[in-house]
């Protein structure tokens, strides 16, 4: 299996530990990694030019810093996020690298690969638990036609800098260790979602209308992949 890890922090706090935990169930010896931590390896702020949009990703100000990641979740199998809560958010660095990913969304130029992969995404925070911030991550690896993702998002109720009590740290490993089991399972046999052809259906309908000139970009995507005439992502994954 391939997995691309992409932290959206760059310190290995408790956030970090938790995805660790997952991994230890989680990743065999034959099993090739790509890990990229933020906002270290990420781009900068995206600038609301419109150029991935318009011309191509290739024009985007950040391109040298946000392609690397994007051909890393081309390539993986299973694609794991992971972010502290921030004021019931996903960190800044994380939402930049996701908004310098929008033209992957199916709207606009999905990768026919990401509708059989899966996600994981992972959060911590110290009072609330972070659900909104796993909900909001899971949303944009779905909006990029990954058919399965499975969250991960606990109150860990820890100072800076300290350790996650030993029994609230033996429920998340348990979670964590039935989580990487499910995964292991569902890359085994990767299947896309009823959900994901819906989705592909509407947006195939809407890029073969006239209007869908407005972007030739987009437009061209979409037709010459072949997904306006018969051919369709999942089963040729491309
Ligand atoms: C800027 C900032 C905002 C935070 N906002 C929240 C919050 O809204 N709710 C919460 O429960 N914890 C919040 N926290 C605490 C962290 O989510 C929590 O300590 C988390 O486990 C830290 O993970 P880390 O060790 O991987 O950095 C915040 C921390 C920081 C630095």
């Amino acid at each position: 299996m391939k997995i691309t890890i992409i932290h959206g922090q760059a310190h290995k706090g408790v956030t970090y530990k938790i995805t660790q935990m997952v991994l230890k169930s989680l990743v065999a010896k034959q099993d090739e990694i790509q890990e990229f931590f933020l906002p270290k390896d990420g781009p900068n702020f995206c600038c609301g030019c419109y150029k991935c949009f318009m011309k191509g990703e290739a024009f985007c100000p950040s391109a040298d810093k946000v392609q690397p990641i994007a051909s890393a979740i081309e390539w993986a199998d299973i694609i794991l996020l992971d972010s502290p809560n921030y004021v019931m958010e996903m960190s800044g660095p994380m939402k930049n690298l996701m908004d310098h990913l929008a033209y992957r969304w199916i709207s606009h130029r999905p990768h026919g690969s990401m509708f059989t992969k899966t996600g994981i995404v992972v959060s911590s925070s110290a009072g609330a638990p972070p659900r909104g911030v796993v909900k909001s991550m899971a949303r944009q690896l779905k909006w990029m036609c990954v058919p399965k993702v499975y969250t991960l998002g606990f109150a860990c109720y820890t100072a800076p800098g300290e350790e996650i009590n030993p029994k609230r740290k033996r429920k998340i490993e348990y979670k964590a260790e039935k989580i990487a089991r499910a995964v292991k399972r569902r890359a085994a046999r990767p299947r896309t979602g009823l959900r994901e052809k819906v989705m592909f259906s509407i947006f195939r309908k809407m890029q073969s209308a006239p209007a869908s000139a407005w972007n030739p970009t987009d437009r061209d995507w979409w037709v010459n992949h072949g997904w306006i005439e018969k051919r369709r992502p999942w089963k040729n994954n491309t």
